[in-house]
């Protein structure tokens, strides 16, 4: 089975996957996988700090087996300086033996599913970030991954089961008001064009910090929510919060403003 859920912002929310929040996880074996479509965020200070350490061994004790695709908030660095191997049939980066890093562009199966991978995308807070501390150019993926994501999918007749990437294609953006936000991301430009080409079963997508369903195009725009990827079920007992700006327009109702 594939479980996946979206950005963990590492120690922020990796707790998300802890058996409170995720109990079907602890009935899963090392042939199930969690996919986190990310900001997985755990490889974050190099060195690793003690509790970052302690969520990573935590994540390689799991029944399970973890999967990350990169988000634009991660430490490329440490990333790219990974170990890499060849597992579900293309390189992955090895954090730990059962902690892996799906790379871009390749064409991986992962429990029988042939999944496109494509990570990456642009920050829209890198003006008040640190180029090498907090933030990183590699978010944009380089010409190389690009072709090698276009190489991949004409390998196999431009047909997978599920696609998984970090952000969404275009019109995404403005089917969720998003666009003046995201607007400009080389990625989504990219990943429109695949989307205008490709067959796909499903697309699951994170980044966008909303969990919604598009059934016409089968995308999954998945934030907190855990879904079992076969049955689409949500399995994580912390569901479907309202998006963030939502909930401080709630809070600040509930105070009288300043003068009332
Ligand atoms: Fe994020």
């Amino acid at each position: 089975m594939i479980f996946l859920t979206g950005d963990t912002h590492g120690l922020l929310e990796i707790g998300r996957l802890g058996a409170a929040n995720f109990p079907s996880g602890e009935r899963l074996t090392r042939s199930d996988a969690v996919v986190i479509l990310g900001d997985f965020g755990l490889l974050w200070n190099d060195p690793p700090r003690g509790e970052e350490r302690l969520a990573l061994g935590r994540l390689e004790e799991s029944p399970w087996t973890t999967l990350f695709v990169d988000g634009n908030h991660e430490n490329f660095s440490m990333l790219h300086a990974l170990p890499e191997e060849e597992r579900f049939g293309a390189p992955v980066g090895v954090v730990s033996p059962n902690v892996l890093h799906l790379r871009r562009g390749y064409v991986y199966t992962i429990g029988g599913k042939r999944c496109f991978v494509f990570g990456g995308a642009r920050s829209v807070d890198r003006k008040s970030r640190t180029p090498g501390k907090s933030w990183w150019p590699e978010e944009i993926p380089s010409a190389e991954e690009y072709r090698r994501g276009l190489d991949s999918l004409e390998a196999c007749g431009w047909s997978v089961d599920w696609i998984l990437t970090h952000t969404a294609p275009n019109h995404i953006l403005h089917a969720l008001d998003l666009h003046k936000y995201l607007a400009g991301d080389p990625v989504s430009a990219y990943l429109d064009e695949i989307h205008r080409e490709i067959a796909y079963e499903k697309w699951f997508c994170g980044h966008l910090h909303r969990n919604r369903c598009f059934p016409n195009d089968r995308i999954h725009v998945l934030r907190e929510n855990i879904v079992n990827g076969d049955t689409e079920e949500v399995v994580s007992v912390e569901r479907d919060r309202p998006p963030l700006r939502e909930r401080i327009r709630s809070f600040a109702r509930l105070r009288p403003l300043e003068g009332d």
